[in-house]
C-alpha cells in the first residue's frame, strides 16, 4: 500500500506573509487528511521560514537543486545546503526547468544523484509536450526521461525517488489529462520500473500533475497507478489545497 502524497509547487509565488497565511490555513485543517503525506515547495528564500511553521505530516522541499556539491555556481543551491536546512524533498526536472533553463535528461539525472547522495528524496518530473503527444510519442518521451535517471542512479537509488507525471500541455492551462490518459502513462511508467525490479515498481509513488484542482482530484486519486498529485496553481489557495488533500484521504 503506497501512502498518497500531495505536493504543492508554489513556483515563484507568494511573499513571506502570504506563505505564513497559507501554511497556517493548511495546518488548521490537517486533521482532515492525516493519512496523506503532504509536502510544500516554496521558493528557496522562504524554505527556512516555512519549515519553522510546519508540524505533523506536512514537510517542506525545494523546487530545484544544483548537480554540483559546492563551488563557483552563482545563484545555484547545492544539495548539502538543502539537507543542512532539514529539507525532505526536492523537485527535479520540472518542465519549466527543462524548457526555460535548458535542463537535459543528463543534467536531471545528475541532480537526482546529487540529491540522493545527501538523503534528499527527489520528486522526478517527466512529461511530454502537446506536439509529442499529438505525434503519438507520449509514452516514448516519458520512458526516455525515466530511463536516463534509472540508469544513472540504479535500482537501489531509485527506491528513494518519487515520480511525477506532468504532461506539459496540462501545466497551468486548466487542461487536465483525462483519467484514462493519466492511468495509461502511469501504468507505462510502473511497467518500466517493473522491468528493472518488481519490488521497485510496487514501492515507487507516481504523482500526477497538471491543472489538478478540487474538482478533478478525486477521480485521479481513484486510479490504480496514481499515488498523489503535484499541484501548482491550486496549491496557492489554502482551501483549494486542503480540498485536494482531503480527496487523497482514504
Ligand atoms: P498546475 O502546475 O497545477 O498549475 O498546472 C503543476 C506543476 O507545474 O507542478
Amino acid at each position: 500500500m503506497r501512502t498518497k502524497l500531495v505536493a504543492g509547487n508554489w513556483k515563484m509565488n507568494a511573499s513571506k506573509s502570504q506563505a505564513t497565511t497559507l501554511i497556517t490555513g493548511i495546518l488548521a485543517e490537517q486533521d482532515r487528511f492525516n493519512d496523506v503525506e503532504v509536502a510544500v515547495f516554496p521558493p528557496f528564500v522562504y524554505l527556512e521560514h516555512v519549515a519553522s511553521l510546519l508540524q505533523g505530516q506536512i514537510v517542506v522541499g525545494a523546487q530545484d537543486v544544483s548537480e554540483h556539491s559546492q563551488g563557483a555556481f552563482t545563484g545555484d543551491v547545492a544539495a548539502p545546503m538543502l539537507a543542512d536546512l532539514g529539507m525532505s524533498y526536492v523537485l527535479i526536472g520540472h518542465s519549466e526547468r527543462r524548457q526555460l533553463h535548458g535542463e537535459t535528461d543528463q543534467v536531471v539525472a545528475r541532480k537526482v544523484q546529487a540529491a540522493l547522495f545527501v538523503g534528499l528524496k527527489p520528486v522526478l518530473c517527466v512529461g511530454e509536450t502537446l506536439t509529442e503527444r499529438d505525434a503519438g510519442l507520449a509514452k516514448e518521451v516519458v520512458a526516455r526521461q525515466l530511463n536516463v535517471v534509472l540508469e544513472h542512479v540504479g535500482v537501489e537509488g531509485f527506491f528513494n525517488v518519487i515520480l511525477a507525471y506532468e504532461p506539459v500541455w496540462a501545466i497551468g492551462t486548466g487542461k487536465t489529462a483525462t483519467p484514462e490518459q493519466a492511468q495509461e502513462v502511469h501504468a507505462c511508467l510502473r511497467g518500466l520500473l517493473a522491468v528493472a525490479s518488481a519490488e521497485l515498481a510496487e514501492k515507487v509513488r507516481i504523482l500526477y500533475g497538471g491543472s489538478v484542482n478540487q474538482g478533478n482530484a478525486a477521480a485521479l486519486f481513484a486510479l490504480p497507478d496514481v499515488d498523489g498529485a503535484l499541484v501548482g496553481g491550486a496549491s496557492l489557495k489554502a482551501q483549494d489545497f486542503i480540498a485536494i488533500c482531503c480527496a487523497a484521504q482514504s
